[in-house]
């Protein structure tokens, strides 16, 4: 899968996907990554990106046709790719989101900065505008590689054979279990027994029993859309009761 990614600062890419399953990917052609500098498709000597928005007001707005250059530029390599303008403006970006992205062969995502772009930005060159959360950033260039790391996971061999981006949290609406690893004892807080205890279906239990009492503490709202089988219902139903018991024994 090949990414373009379109910004005005390509020097923030050159560490993070270099590191680690990202790094692995690159290394493997599994993913390619680009970056384009839009002020290499300015059309003046100044190299000029941005200006004054009309009707006045504050702050600088990236102007249309750099960008629209770089864009065709990218898309004359590659016809079918797919341009998502970053903005917290979009559609919250979510593990469906992901999943539908990693189908695609080409991404091109187009980090926006100063008071965005100029709106025929929009009409003319983004499919799809992404927001990664209702907060305000300084720029796309963290919500791109936020999206890239994503999608990237899902694609096949990124992650090792041994492990399945189908198990971890949210793609089955339910958080992951507690994990452990040596000593099994660290100042005084030891590791549940049944863990070591080698009853691969204890363990399962407790695993699955464990990830629905997280879920239910901390994001009740993923239960509600969770494909629940007749197991984890018993297994919720029994959390439930236990917990009216404990409030009942402290006399709430
Ligand atoms: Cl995609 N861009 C900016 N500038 N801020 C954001 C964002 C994107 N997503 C959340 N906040």
């Amino acid at each position: 899968m090949r990414f373009d990614i379109l910004t005005l600062f390509p020097h923030m890419f050159s560490s993070p996907f270099r590191e680690s399953i990202l790094g692995k990917a690159v290394d493997k052609g599994l993913i390619q990554i680009q970056t384009v500098d839009i002020r290499d498709f300015a059309l003046d000597k100044h190299r000029v990106v941005d200006d004054t928005p009309y009707g006045g007001g504050q702050g600088m707005v990236m102007k249309v046709e750099p960008i629209a250059r770089a864009i065709e530029w990218v898309k004359s390599q590659s016809p079918s790719a797919w341009t998502i303008y970053l903005t917290p403006q979009g559609k919250q970006f979510n593990q469906e989101i992901a999943r539908a992205l990693s189908s695609r062969s080409h991404l091109v995502l187009l980090c926006g900065r100063y008071e965005g772009v100029d709106e025929r930005v929009r009409e003319f060159f983004a499919d799809e505008e992404i927001s990664i959360g209702d907060y305000v950033l300084a720029g796309g260039e963290l919500a791109a590689m936020v999206i890239i790391d994503a999608v990237s996971r899902l694609l096949p061999g990124v992650l090792g054979s041994d492990r399945s981006a189908e198990e971890d949290s949210f793609s089955n609406s339910v958080l992951e279990y507690p994990q452990y690893t040596r000593p099994s004892d660290f100042r005084g807080s030891s590791v549940p027994e049944v863990l070591l205890s080698g009853n691969h279906s204890a363990i399962f239990l407790w695993r699955r029993r464990e990830a629905l009492r997280r879920t239910l503490v901390r994001r009740p709202d993923l239960l509600a859309k969770a494909n629940l089988s007749d197991e984890d219902k018993k297994l919720l139903e029994e959390i439930l009761q236990k917990n009216r018991a404990d409030k009942s024994e402290d006399g709430v």
